[in-house]
């Protein structure tokens, strides 16, 4: 690793490539996802899927290629062949839901494993893996009369799943940009640009905040409701969802060479950094009211991840400054109170929390916010090694 990387993000680096390996030797063949209360990890098979029991939704084990992703991301930082090795074993077992096309989160499960793995050893087996991944990320796209999204939650031959969006599918869309330039083929980059358009026109609301999730007519593309499954409530702001979308809409930017969705990321970060104040990390919802509110680390370290890309892509290089230095910020806020140092927590960011409503992990390392981290620092540690670094636009 080059000497010039921070010693805040090499320490960092170092505690992910630590607790991988370490972690590698008791878990079995599952997958981490949240830490309990004493932190060990919680793990789920990969083989669970999306999907609906009676009116119950459960999102399954979407987080199986964030852990392939950790794997990588350590190896690049150590250049310890045995990660990969580690992380090749690991693939054996993510490529079955390659074929599972019940959930938007095809994209994150493949974006964080084949798609850097083929990056890093051009093995075409990865290459076909993630394309296959995201043929089925793409056949989830509804197309109405006023404009096309990705459904979110639930198998296309349910009403749910097609009505169903979600603020978080603007994180799953940089599969099919890749896709688009690994087939040549623009149907995938098609798709994923009308599905940021119609997100931002029916999730974002006047004052800049996001819905969680909406349903639309399948028919007409209206919005029939806003609503939240793991926010405070219908109406709120939901801190992960900006993040989400930012992300969505600087690979969008990348891809389609328009400033505007640059603009719209940072009109919707201006938002989110005026309700944060000068802490690095949300409440978990802006708008959670009570005692001891949980924060959500996984926030910041999604929000740095899209904002550095952000900042690559701005035409205006003062610009690209004032975002790149604000992701760097929150980098180093996670870096300073956030980090799991501790051996008996398993995770690599404490204070996550994936559900709150549900009592899922509502203060704990979570899977996602532990990559998306390691997104950040492999953005800033060693940039287009790991996942792709855009030139700036003109
Ligand atoms: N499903 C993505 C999230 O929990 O933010």
């Amino acid at each position: 690793m080059s000497n010039t990387v921070p010693t805040h993000i090499a320490a960092a680096l170092d505690l992910i490539a630590k607790k991988t390996l370490e972690d590698e030797t008791t878990i079995g063949s599952a997958f981490p996802y949240v830490t309990h209360p004493d932190g060990s990890w919680d793990t789920m098979s990969v083989s669970i899927s999306a999907g609906y029991t009676g009116e119950n939704w459960s999102h399954g084990n979407w987080f199986c290629g964030f852990w392939v992703g950790l794997l990588l991301t350590s190896y690049l930082h150590t250049r310890d062949e045995k990660y990969l090795q580690l992380a090749a074993d690991r693939m054996v077992l993510v490529e079955e839901r390659a074929s599972d096309g019940n959930t938007h989160d095809i994209g994150f499960i493949f974006l964080s494993s084949a798609m850097p793995f083929y990056r890093i050893t051009g093995d075409e087996r990865h290459r076909a893996t993630a394309l296959r991944a995201a043929d089925k990320l793409r056949s989830r796209l509804v197309v109405t009369q006023r404009g096309s999204y990705v459904s979110s939650w639930g198998p296309m031959t349910d009403p749910r799943g097609r009505a169903a969006s979600a603020i978080d599918t603007m994180a799953n869309i940089p599969l099919l940009y890749w896709a688009a330039k690994e087939a040549d083929d623009a149907s995938f980059r098609l798709a994923a640009e009308e599905h940021a358009k119609m997100t931002m026109l029916s999730f974002n609301r006047p004052d800049n905040t996001q819905y969680h999730a909406v349903e639309y007519d399948t028919t007409t593309g209206e919005r029939l409701r806003g609503y939240t499954y793991q926010g405070a409530h219908d109406e709120s702001y939901w801190s992960r969802g900006t993040g989400w979308a930012v992300m969505g809409l600087a690979v969008t930017a990348a891809n389609s060479s328009k400033v505007d969705y640059l603009s719209q990321a940072i009109a919707i970060s201006e938002k989110w950094f005026e309700a944060l104040g000068d802490k690095p990390v949300p409440p978990y919802d802006f708008d959670a009211t009570g005692d001891n509110v949980p924060e959500d680390s996984a926030a910041s370290a999604i929000m740095a991840a899209g904002l550095l890309d952000l900042a690559d892509l701005h035409p205006d290089e003062a610009v690209a400054a004032v975002w790149r230095a604000k992701a760097e910020w929150l980098v180093e806020g996670l870096c300073g109170d956030y980090l799991a140092t501790e051996d008996c927590h398993r995770g690599i960011l404490k204070h996550g929390c994936y559900s709150e409503p549900h009592k899922i992990g509502p203060d704990a390392a979570v899977m996602f916010g532990d990559y998306f981290f390691a997104e950040a620092l492999a953005r800033l540690a060693f940039p287009g090694m790991f996942i792709e670094k855009y030139d700036r636009l003109k």
